[in-house]
């Protein structure tokens, strides 16, 4: 008997928030337990209740040793660098024979449970091997994203306090070496926490000095070890306990250090490999992201892993690796069954080859799949993707606090029809509304704040590092028994969720996360500059960059254009290449409200070239006109 998908869906996620225990409970026979959870969910602990309380297991173990006697000779890494030209392939047994050794070399610097081990990487194996060996030997590893400069870095290791850091000589960029020890010893200067020490990766492109006393080079601890024949076995921890720590962009520079534990993750994942993703064991599945965002860690490192599944590691751009066919070359040459990627990289990619005629230069035959994700999937990407490749497309939502997939179309279960806008349809566990300001339902189809009701399911953040109230105030306190997912949506009446933006002030750069309110903490900071604005504004590639609008103090007689220059480079120094920001531009004053708001959303309007109206409460009109003839000079 055949079931339709749609009732089989609506079966499967009823049955998931009417009785979640019995749901994730079955979930969790999926893992291996060191000790099986016999509490599924305790409502009384941490701030909403936490997962499999009293279970006991290893990540480490579920990633790599179990899979060892059906699958050791199964490639469980492969790594695709068109920087180097480079293609290296880990079998599971070779891959777990690395990790046991940088788990050895860890401990005996000192690294035990709980201790928090910063990585600082490129795209490089050694870093999924250092997430691994984390995992195994019980530390909570927090990478950083190497787009991030030191400043950002620094504020990371003052929060997470870690014993050891984890980095590489230089990450490679098209074009361009980037240093990343420089910015390396620059953060653990500026940060008042030390590592105990630091581990470094020479890589062949750029080398560079060691500090004694604190760094070891990497490969000499890895050699030493394996000659001693050290080796680390699995340390076994707690379901609860943090199995990393990452740090994403809250309304202030400060960003939030998002927990994720170790059972919930392992149960949630392992599900979304089949269920959402349709990848069964031992197919080769590759995402597009990089290891310092939440899609790199759920699914370069860990889901492919716990499913058993071979994962591509990719280091290089969707573009000029060499050219537009770089995606079509490493699905044909690895049999990738799907790929996962944000629509920036389709829209670079359709930018540069709008036929689609380096796609008919690849053999696709075993390609089924495009997931997309990170930033709304914009219908004409969206449609251009799926005449092209022939494949279903399929959008999904999510954030780096939830770790996993919120809203998408479960392949495996059975594909639903797909919406163009929409990312679906609500994965189990999570029981998605859409509210109004006095946090009361809003009829189908009605844009409002989109939230979830408590409990959040398995892998979803239990805290923020050591600020429980910092977690409650920005999540749970605005709406009283809900998550605050911070977008803005509505939900149509078959159950389609549509996300629509955000209601704080982060923006999407490129699938990048940036927050405006911290560009405008450092653009405050320049002497010259007595008042200032970000806001994002349309790309057609990166979906949206920041544009910075600034009013220079009285009596500043440096030439403006110099000022905005050094506003730029201000940006870069202190954030980091990722935020893009590219654009500063000068006015006399800026638009605000009779109560001093500055009114953002109408300039963003005016740069975007959107219908706008007069704001009622605007203290000056004149104000607007101003700050379009000044936008008009740049165009
Ligand atoms: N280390 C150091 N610098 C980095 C970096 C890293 N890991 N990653 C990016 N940068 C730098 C880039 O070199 C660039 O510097 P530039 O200003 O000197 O040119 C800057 O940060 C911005 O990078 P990026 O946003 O990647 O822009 P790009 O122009 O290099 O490439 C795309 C544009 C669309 C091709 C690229 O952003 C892309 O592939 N995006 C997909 C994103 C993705 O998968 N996100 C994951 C969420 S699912
Ligand atoms: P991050 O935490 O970096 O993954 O960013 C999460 C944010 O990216 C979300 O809150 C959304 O604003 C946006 N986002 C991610 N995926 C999607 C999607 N499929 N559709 C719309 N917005 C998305």
């Amino acid at each position: 008997m055949t079931v339709n998908p749609k009732a089989r869906y609506a079966e499967i996620h009823a049955r998931s928030l009417r009785d979640p225990e019995g749901f994730w409970g079955e979930a969790a026979r999926e893992i291996d337990w060191i000790e099986s959870p016999k509490k599924i969910f305790d409502k009384s602990m941490g701030l909403y209740g936490r997962w499999f309380p009293d279970g006991v297991l290893n990540t480490c173990y579920n990633a790599l040793d179990r899979h060892i006697a059906t699958r050791g000779n199964q490639l469980a890494l492969i790594h695709d660098s068109p920087l180097t030209n480079t293609i290296t392939k880990f079998t599971y047994a070779e891959l777990l024979d690395e990790v046991k050794t940088l788990g050895a070399v860890m401990q005996d610097l000192g690294v035990t449970k709980g201790d928090r081990v910063i990585l600082y990487m490129p795209m490089v194996p050694q870093a999924m091997i250092a997430m691994l060996a984390c995992a195994r030997i019980g530390a909570v590893h927090s990478v950083v994203f190497g787009g991030f400069a030191a400043k950002e870095l620094a504020t990371r290791i003052e929060d997470a306090q870690p014993k050891l850091i984890l980095s590489a000589s230089c990450g490679l960029e098209p074009g361009r070496i980037v240093k990343y020890k420089p910015l390396l010893d620059e953060a653990i200067n500026l940060s008042s926490a030390k590592p105990k020490a630091c581990m470094i990766l020479q890589r062949p492109q750029e080398k560079c000095d060691l500090v004694k006393g604190r760094d070891h080079d990497w490969s000499e601890l890895r050699e030493a070890a394996i000659k001693a024949k050290k080796s680390a076995d699995c340390v076994p921890v707690k379901a609860t306990d943090p199995l990393y720590i990452l740090y994403t962009s809250g309304t202030t520079g400060k960003p939030k250090g998002v927990v994720r534990d170790n059972g919930g993750h392992a149960v949630a994942l392992k599900w979304s490999m089949f269920n959402l993703y349709g990848v069964k064991p031992g197919e080769v599945w590759w995402c597009g992201s990089d290891i310092g965002w939440v899609v790199g860690h759920s699914y370069i490192i860990y889901g492919p892993l716990f499913h058993g599944a071979t994962s591509i590691m990719y280091e290089g751009k969707p573009v000029g690796t060499p050219d537009a066919g770089a995606f079509w070359r490493v699905i044909s040459e690895h049999k990738a069954v799907a790929l996962f990627t944000a629509p920036t990289a389709f829209r670079a990619i359709k930018k540069e080859d709008p036929q689609g005629n380096f796609i008919r230069k690849y053999d696709l035959s075993k390609f089924r799949t495009l997931f997309l994700a990170g930033e709304r999937a914009d219908p004409p990407t969206v449609e251009w993707a799926e005449q092209q490749l022939k494949v279903p497309v399929i959008d999904h939502w999510w954030q780096t606090e939830t770790g996993w997939c919120i809203a998408g179309n479960p392949v495996g279960v059975g594909m639903l029809p797909v919406k163009h806008g929409s990312p679906t349809v609500a994965m189990p566990g999570y029981d998605v509304q859409v509210v109004d300001e006095a946090a009361k339902p809003v009829p189908a189809g009605k844009m409002g704040s989109i939230v979830i009701r408590l409990p959040l399911p398995p892998a979803c953040l239990p805290t923020l590092w050591q600020q429980d109230e910092r977690c409650k105030e920005a999540y749970f306190n605005e709406f009283p028994g809900y998550y605050k997912t911070s977008d803005a949506g509505y939900i149509d009446e078959d159950g389609y969720v549509f996300v629509m933006g955000r209601t704080d002030d982060i923006i999407n750069v490129a699938g990048h996360r940036l927050s405006t309110g911290g560009m405008e903490e450092v653009l405050a900071s320049h002497p010259d500059v007595a008042e200032c604005a970000v806001l994002g504004i349309k790309d057609s590639v990166k979906g949206e960059v920041p544009c910075g609008f600034l009013v220079l103090k009285a009596g500043v007689t440096k030439p403006v254009p110099e000022v905005e220059k050094e506003i730029v480079a201000l940006v870069r120094e202190k954030i980091g290449p990722v935020a893009a920001f590219k654009l500063a531009i000068t006015v006399a004053r800026l638009p605000k409200t009779r109560s001093g708001k500055i009114l953002r959303g109408t300039i963003k309007k005016i740069v975007d070239g959107e219908p706008w109206t007069m704001p009622a409460t605007i203290e000056d009109p004149m104000v607007l006109e101003e700050i379009k003839t000044a936008v008009k000079s740049r165009a």
